[in-house]
């Protein structure tokens, strides 16, 4: 086998066999295919697509390209939630407490910030003492004790998605869809939950800008976990505008807190509700109605809460009552005009977080735990001149000007209420 001919043959639009994908992966992994050819390979595939056999092939040759996590001592339990990437994104922190305390075994790997994207990893590391590499041993013993664990992704987890990502990031080949469902599937297979549950975004701030593209890849990535023998369903959630209302790594885990008390954003709530229930409902065998039932009360009676602080303490956290350290300077963005917020640009505010600290322009940079944007007003919200919009926070005052002009950037304003978009297009099962 050549991988010139598996090139030519997708360029010209056929269909690849499972041998053909297991060689390009296994020969891209071990180094024997070269950067060049796997990049003419992405371009081919970006430009003829995957029949589904064929995404589903390549998604099981990078999920057992390298290590994989068995979660078969919790049976079906076992339950994962994975985001396609959003700005203000913090639905892990309050969803993953909610469904543990009601049973389910949250035993998760996540991710860092990428680009205008948070990360959940370095929002957990804006906890004092928490720990994010736990040993295998101390990952299944806390799970075993308090049914949930959140670490970040270990060393040879799917190393062809590591490899083919990098690699898709400078090739212009991120946006094709066979090439993220595999991508994303890979790693929830690996990962080893019986129950997936995928929160695909969808808007200015996600890699799927409309509902039909959002829905094309929700349907496709639930066919590969079905396939693999996983529960798996997929909620479509709107990324126009930020999810809650701060963005920043300690900001946010302080409003997933405020959300785990019963309050904080409403959007917030419903959207980490929504996903809830998909996990419990699967997780549990409960129609959709009592699963939402029973998460509404988790957060009620506080024992999401409790879970959550279980949880941190459990995985290193060392106050009792967590505080977070404040920004140095703060900001405030002043509206110029009257008027409603008609769209205010996921990206462009994320980038606006990026520019104050709160995530990374190059990979080795470091973090402002305490830098980002808390949103006083976002789309559909009616601003007078002189209202506050926002507030920006970052250790770094020089900051301010640029993240102020791209915060501002992001926002158009009209005269006329616009219509709200929803919150939730639909659940793909
Ligand atoms: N997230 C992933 O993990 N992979 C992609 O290709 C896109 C988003």
């Amino acid at each position: 086998m050549r991988m010139y001919d598996i090139i030519k043959k997708k360029r010209d639009g056929s269909a690849l066999s499972k041998e053909e994908i297991d060689f390009f992966i296994k020969g891209y992994v071990d180094g024997s295919i070269p950067d060049y050819q796997a990049s003419a390979f992405c371009m081919a595939v970006f430009y003829s697509g995957m029949t589904e056999e064929e995404t589903a092939n390549l998604t099981l040759s990078m999920a057992h390209s390298g290590d994989t996590v068995d979660l078969s001592r919790f049976g079906t339990l076992s339950a994962d939630k994975h985001s396609t990437g959003g700005v203000g994104d913090k639905t892990t922190l309050i969803v993953a407490p909610i469904c543990a305390s009601l049973g389910c075994v949250m035993a998760k790997m996540s991710g860092r910030g990428l680009g205008h994207t948070g990360g959940t990893i370095d929002k957990l590391e804006s906890i004092e003492g928490f720990n994010t590499s736990l040993s295998p041993d101390e990952f299944f013993n806390q799970v075993e004790k308090t049914g949930i664990a959140v670490v970040g992704q270990t060393g040879n987890l799917t190393p062809a998605d590591k490899k083919l990502y990098a690699l898709r990031d400078v090739t212009a080949t991120v946006d094709s869809l066979p090439l993220i469902a595999s991508s994303i599937m890979s790693k929830k297979l690996a990962a080893g939950a019986h129950n997936i549950v995928l929160d695909v975004k969808c808007g200015s701030g996600a890699f799927m800008k409309t509902p039909e593209d959002a829905e094309a890849l929700a349907t496709d990535m639930v066919k590969i976990g079905k396939m693999c023998g996983r529960n798996t369903a997929a909620v479509i959630t709107n990324m126009n505008r930020p999810l809650g209302n701060n963005i920043g790594n300690a900001l946010e885990v302080q409003e997933a807190m405020d959300v785990l008390k019963n309050s904080g954003p409403e959007d917030l709530k419903e959207v980490c509700l929504a996903l809830a229930t998909e996990i419990v409902s699967s997780t549990k065998g409960t129609s959709r109605e009592e699963a939402s039932n029973l998460t509404k009360d988790s957060l009620k009676s506080g024992k999401a809460y409790d879970k959550f602080m279980e949880w941190v303490k459990a995985q290193g956290a060392t106050q009792n009552e967590l505080s977070f350290k404040k920004a140095d300077y703060t900001h405030d963005v002043i509206s110029e005009t009257d008027g409603y917020i008609v769209s205010s640009d996921a990206e462009k505010i994320g980038i606006s977080a990026v520019i104050l600290g709160a995530g990374r322009e190059k990979k080795e940079d470091t973090i402002d735990m305490s830098a980002g944007i808390i949103l006083n007003k976002k789309t559909v919200d009616k601003v007078n001149k002189g209202d506050v919009i926002a507030t920006l926070y970052s250790c770094n005052k020089n900051s301010f000007e640029s993240a102020e002009k791209q915060f501002l950037d992001a926002l158009e304003f009209s005269e006329n209420e616009p219509t709200n978009e929803p919150l939730i297009y639909t659940v793909v099962k």
